[in-house]
């Protein structure tokens, strides 16, 4: 672990069409509530949209506010970055919404101190993240994948998956993070096969430690036919890799009759990160 807390990290980020929906509207006051047909999420001060919004406040001085109506599709607490993609978005939404101009990466310096996956959001396509994994390269890719995210019954804290995997690890040398590159070679040359091969979390067997039957549900996929499957992020959400669009809606219907997730969706990338569409 660093001296800040925060763990060294090689990850390989991709954005995926499982996006939420937010949209702004001009206020005084900055305000958010939720669509009714939305995900549930606490829509308090702690909900990003909002400290995302008053960050830029702060930093470039605006006296004016938003009212933010906000449609979740992401699960929540999932590993699948969903309170960073909302960070993104109120970023996208307030820069435009106040005319402030502002570029990417002034966008980009006030999302890494949201949290470590709020730039890739707003960035999106299939980046590397280095550093905490607010440090981002864009890798080349060819086509689309196509993805199962399968969400799970229970809930995994972020902090505490990192804890465990402290207490895995306690006593052995971790070696410095790093992407193989015959990974950043699979996915450049659109290699399917190759890249179910290469799937790979160091914070899966911490994932699995916190939630065991997230195990049954990665084995199942596997059984199914996926070509590659592991956990999201922190988990308790697994991503499983289809062979075809096709694969991938039977894959999502198959895994969704086992009991052992919640939902399961079919998701395709890369796509772009957040975006500002004018009503
Ligand atoms: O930056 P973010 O808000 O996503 O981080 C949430 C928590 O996850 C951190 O407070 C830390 O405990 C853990 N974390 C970490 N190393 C990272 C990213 C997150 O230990 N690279």
């Amino acid at each position: 672990m660093r001296d800040d807390g925060f763990h060294e990290l090689a990850t390989v980020y991709q954005a995926l069409d499982l996006a939420d929906e937010l949209v702004a509207h001009n206020s005084d006051d900055l305000t958010l509530r939720l669509r009714e047909d939305s995900v549930e999420v606490e829509v308090d001060d702690s909900n990003l949209v909002l400290q995302a919004a008053r960050a830029l406040q702060e930093q470039y001085e605006v006296d004016r506010g938003a009212d933010f109506e906000l449609f979740k599709r992401i699960p929540v607490a999932g590993g699948l970055a969903g309170g960073s993609a909302d960070a993104a978005a109120a970023l996208v939404a307030c820069n435009s919404l106040w005319g402030l101009h502002l570029s990417m990466d002034q966008l980009a310096d006030i999302a890494a101190e949201l949290g470590s996956d709020v730039p890739f959001s707003l960035h999106g396509g299939t980046a590397l993240g280095g550093s905490r994994g607010e440090l981002l390269t864009p890798v080349l890719t060819t086509g689309t994948f196509n993805w199962v995210v399968a969400t799970s019954f229970g809930s995994l804290s972020t902090p505490s998956v990192y804890r465990r995997f402290d207490d895995l690890k306690a006593g052995s040398r971790i070696p410095a993070p790093a992407v193989p590159n015959k990974l950043l070679e699979v996915l450049r040359r659109g290699d399917v096969v190759g890249l179910g091969k290469l799937l790979h979390n160091d914070l899966q067997p911490a994932a699995i430690a916190g939630l065991p039957e997230i195990d049954l549900l990665l084995e199942s996929g596997l059984d199914f036919g996926a070509i590659g499957a592991l956990v999201s992020g922190s988990g308790p959400t697994c991503v499983f890799l289809a062979k075809s669009r096709e694969h991938a809606i039977d894959l999502a219907l198959s895994l969704s009759t086992t009991g052992l997730c919640s939902a399961a969706h079919v998701a395709h990338g890369p796509v772009t990160g957040a975006r500002a569409v004018a009503e």
